[in-house]
């Protein structure tokens, strides 16, 4: 799928390893721009991993990813189900060095990226991973179908972790209506979706723990 010159994808030992590794890459020509690596935000035990696209100019300039405006947006709508961004997800992007001019990153550089993600993936251990936008979705789930017809829905990784595809909130500052039926309004469905996901995994700790006692 990815070309022949793709370096092979790195293993990492931890977290914190793959993060050390990510701050001094140059293995894509993205490190060239890069004022920072934004690797990630929140919190590496959480149950919810949401995956962006690729940080944007107060990402690059932060070292943070999704504070800029759609950040912001992000973080509003996640606290309106009650989702504290700091303590109740972990969030990264697909690239983690800024595509010139925001550009979509290449199939190369989310390829050679793909190591950081992995590793993300493996030691954070998500239960539920929200891919925002349809680069993440391409590169992640590694279909193509619009946004517009799969957001919302549930797909079943090979582990057992369950992955939704949602709009970019970027896409949501371009579309500012709420009425019914809108993208906002529907991210507010999916978003209410996730909310009911993450209390079923915690009342079923509880079922565990109501056996045990
Ligand atoms: N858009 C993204 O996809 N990621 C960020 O971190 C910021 C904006
Ligand atoms: N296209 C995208 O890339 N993202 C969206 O959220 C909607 C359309």
């Amino acid at each position: 799928m990815f070309s022949s010159t793709t370096p092979a994808l790195k293993t990492f030992t931890s977290l914190q390893e793959a993060q050390e590794v990510a701050a001094c890459c140059n293995l894509c020509p993205l490190g060239n721009g890069r004022t920072n690596v934004v690797f990630a935000d929140g919190n590496a035990n959480a149950k919810l991993m949401i995956i962006g696209e690729g940080p944007g100019q107060q990402e690059d300039t932060s070292g943070i990813p999704f504070v800029g405006r759609a950040g912001q947006l992000l973080t509003r709508i996640l606290e309106s189900a009650n989702i504290d961004r700091q303590h109740d997800t972990y969030i990264c992007n697909v690239v983690k060095c800024r595509p010139p001019h925001n550009r979509v990153p290449t199939k190369e550089e989310a390829a050679i990226c793909r190591s950081y993600l992995e590793a993300q993936i493996k030691f954070v251990k998500p239960k539920i991973i929200l891919l925002a936008g349809s680069t993440a979705v391409q590169y992640v789930l590694q279909v193509k179908d619009p946004i517009s017809r799969i957001r919302g829905k549930w797909f079943l990784s090979g582990n057992d972790v369950k992955v939704m595809p949602i709009f970019h909130p970027s896409y949501l500052l371009r579309n500012d209506s709420r009425e019914v039926g809108s993208p906002k309004w529907l991210m507010w469905q999916d978003i209410k979706e996730v909310r009911r996901a993450l209390d079923a995994f915690s009342e079923s700790r509880q079922c565990l723990l109501d056996t045990l006692a």
